[in-house]
């Protein structure tokens, strides 16, 4: 699990950087680049040097001794001295949460069943109407959320209505892959919580999954808990009662948005191996190119 050490608020660090900092035996250097907070080692692997007193060209820093490169991003040296890599660290300024419940938001309007480009991003519905509150959820999904937990009850084998409701109005995200190859989302985690006290929970979480994943969302090991007393447990006071007296299930939770966590800073670690073209072949909505033109 990982250590976590406090540098300063993000508008802090925004003030200083770049800069170089000590915490226990380790330099570290801050930069900002693109917009975004990164960290590596502040020594240079070859002698030593003050990376954070490098002067930055792009994503690079050049040691301000004898000239060496390396990402600021991803800690490694420019394409052919990759193999020289520094340190990366996670920094947790640019985390904050936010929680969504209970908003007030209208019912798509099934502009995807009268024509599939008929359903754009952004949500034609939050455009016309500045009341619709799902616009909260569409800029946390797909502009600054790194990782997500959707939380939602099971009933009759399946998530609540509210759920549902949001499922649909996220299809003009889903869509956008469909009809012009746009991936709204990339390297961002999503993990899942279902209370109840009914069965048919691993056929539902197979659902959320399939669903979130078709948004482009990844998951961590283990990616959902769920509480389940059993088809006889109608007794409903009763599982409340147990679900939020239960210490296990609060340290559950715990740890799921630790692994979603931990799970999102490997992958930000590694973007340059992430971001790759992919065919579309096979996927949703796309065609077997080959075979189509072979039989027209
Ligand atoms: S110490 Fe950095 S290039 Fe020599």
């Amino acid at each position: 699990m990982a250590d976590w050490h406090r540098l300063g608020s993000k508008d802090e660090l925004l003030a200083r950087v770049p800069f170089a900092t000590k915490i226990e035996r380790n330099r570290i250097a801050v930069f900002l680049y693109d917009g975004r907070l990164t960290a590596i080692s502040d020594a240079c692997n070859h002698k030593g040097g003050p990376l954070s007193e490098g002067r930055l060209k792009g994503e690079f820093v050049t040691c301000p001794w004898h000239g060496w490169e390396y990402s600021v991003v991803t800690g490694k040296g420019p394409a052919g001295y990759d193999e020289e890599q520094v340190p990366v660290y996670a920094l947790a300024g640019e985390l904050k949460a936010d929680t969504q419940r209970s908003l007030n938001f209208r019912h798509c309007e099934g502009n995807y069943s009268k024509a599939s480009h008929a359903c754009t991003w952004p949500c034609a519905i939050t455009e016309r109407d500045p009341e619709d509150q799902l616009t909260a959820v569409y800029e946390g999904l797909v502009h600054w959320a790194d990782v997500v937990l959707i939380s939602t009850p099971i009933r009759w084998g399946s998530a609540s209505s509210l759920y549902y409701k949001m499922a649909e109005r996220l299809n003009c995200v889903q869509n956008q892959i469909t009809i012009r190859n746009r991936v709204l989302i990339r390297n961002k985690v999503a993990a899942f919580i279902i209370t109840g006290g009914q069965d048919n929970i691993q056929a539902l979480a197979g659902s959320m999954m399939t669903f979130w994943s078709e948004l482009g969302f990844v998951f961590p090991q283990f990616p959902f808990i769920a509480h389940s007393r059993g088809w006889d447990a109608e007794d409903m006071q009763n599982n409340v009662r147990q679900v939020k007296a239960s210490d296990a299930l609060r340290e559950a939770s715990r740890e799921l948005a630790q692994r979603a966590f931990d799970f999102w800073t490997i992958m930000d670690r590694n973007r340059d191996m992430l971001d790759k073209p992919m065919e579309r072949a096979g996927r949703k909505a796309n065609p077997i190119q080959d075979i189509e033109e072979a039989i027209v």
